[in-house]
């Protein structure tokens, strides 16, 4: 493993050995137990849209590595002002030992990785959140003591979230069903992608319409906002089209009587999920939000210990 910039590339071994790493920087953090191993280590953060999460996360988990990282917002940054991913690839390479991109296009992503020589992490782009993904995997074994032959319900907008719960669970042998509004779904391409994992661990795929259907007999149902970062102009027309997929009690109550609700966070109550859902008892949303910082660290401990 070199870079994080679509959990497709990893092996279902690769993510299992990143969730045992979460698991276990998790309670030796709770027991006091620190680990430098990125001392002298710095870490770029490219952000080109607003992140509390992520930024917070990353920053925190380098910090309890032994290592620094650098805040950089692309309207500070040259790349804002039309500066080459080529170029900034290569001169940030000199610098840094790492980088973390949160950005529109993928392609901007890879770009980075392929001409720089450090390892590059995707902190969110219009298409995959590979981070938030190992989070959630990390949260689900947690409540539920296994991920193979689980069912996740993904009900909104098929982009970004979707596209990488479709390859984190076809790759643990999950079973994910997603439904989204016509005109809403997923890219063929990542669903594509899942399916050729899933054909390895025999996950199951569904990809509906219907809400009910993905609901029905799910052990996870998560949900996402309508108005992802970027479609801000989108809001009025989608709200309308999304309100049927809202994720209330009706539709929860579908889902398997111990099943537990994530949301990737930020979360708009009364649109994607009512307030009953997400701040009920089987809501597990802060937990998920805090296994961003031990996912991640994992991710650090792997990528950047070289
Ligand atoms: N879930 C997530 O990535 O949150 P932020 O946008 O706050 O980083
Ligand atoms: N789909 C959302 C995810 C936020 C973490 C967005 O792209 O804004």
């Amino acid at each position: 493993m070199k870079h994080l910039l679509s959990l497709n590339d990893l092996t279902t071994d690769e993510i299992h050995d990143l969730l045992k790493l979460a698991l276990k920087l998790k309670e030796q953090n709770k027991s006091g137990i620190k680990h430098h191993i990125l001392e002298g280590k710095t870490l770029g953060m490219i952000f080109s849209k607003s992140s509390t999460r992520t930024r917070v996360s990353f920053e925190v988990g380098m910090y309890q590595l032994g290592g620094s990282a650098l805040f950089l917002s692309s309207d500070d940054i040259q790349i804002g002002r039309g500066e080459s991913i080529y170029d900034t690839a290569n001169v940030l390479s000199r610098y840094l030992d790492g980088i973390m991109i949160r950005t529109y296009k993928q392609s901007d992503v890879d770009d980075l990785a392929e001409f720089g020589t450090i390892p590059i992490i995707n902190g969110l782009t219009d298409e995959m959140h590979p981070c938030q993904i190992l989070a959630d995997l990390q949260t689900v074994y947690e409540h539920k003591k296994k991920l193979e032959g689980l069912k996740l319900a993904y009900i909104g907008d098929g982009n970004n979230i979707a596209h990488s719960l479709l390859h984190g669970c076809a790759k643990v042998g999950m079973n994910i069903a997603i439904a989204s509004p016509e005109g809403y779904e997923c890219d063929n391409k990542y669903v594509e992608e899942a399916k050729a994992a899933a054909k390895l661990t025999g996950s199951e795929i569904l990809m509906t319409q219907d809400p009910a259907e993905a609901a029905a007999g799910a052990d996870v149902v998560y949900g996402d906002t309508w108005i992802s970062m970027g479609q801000e102009e989108q809001k009025a027309e989608k709200l309308k089209i999304f309100m049927p997929y809202q994720i209330n009690s009706e539709l929860f109550a579908k889902a398997n009587d111990d099943a537990i609700f994530l949301h990737c966070l930020p979360a708009y109550r009364g649109y994607e999920v009512t307030k009953e859902v997400i701040d009920g008892p089987q809501s597990a949303i802060f937990d998920e939000a805090e296994n961003r910082l031990h996912a991640q660290k994992a991710v650090l401990a792997t990528l950047l210990v070289k």
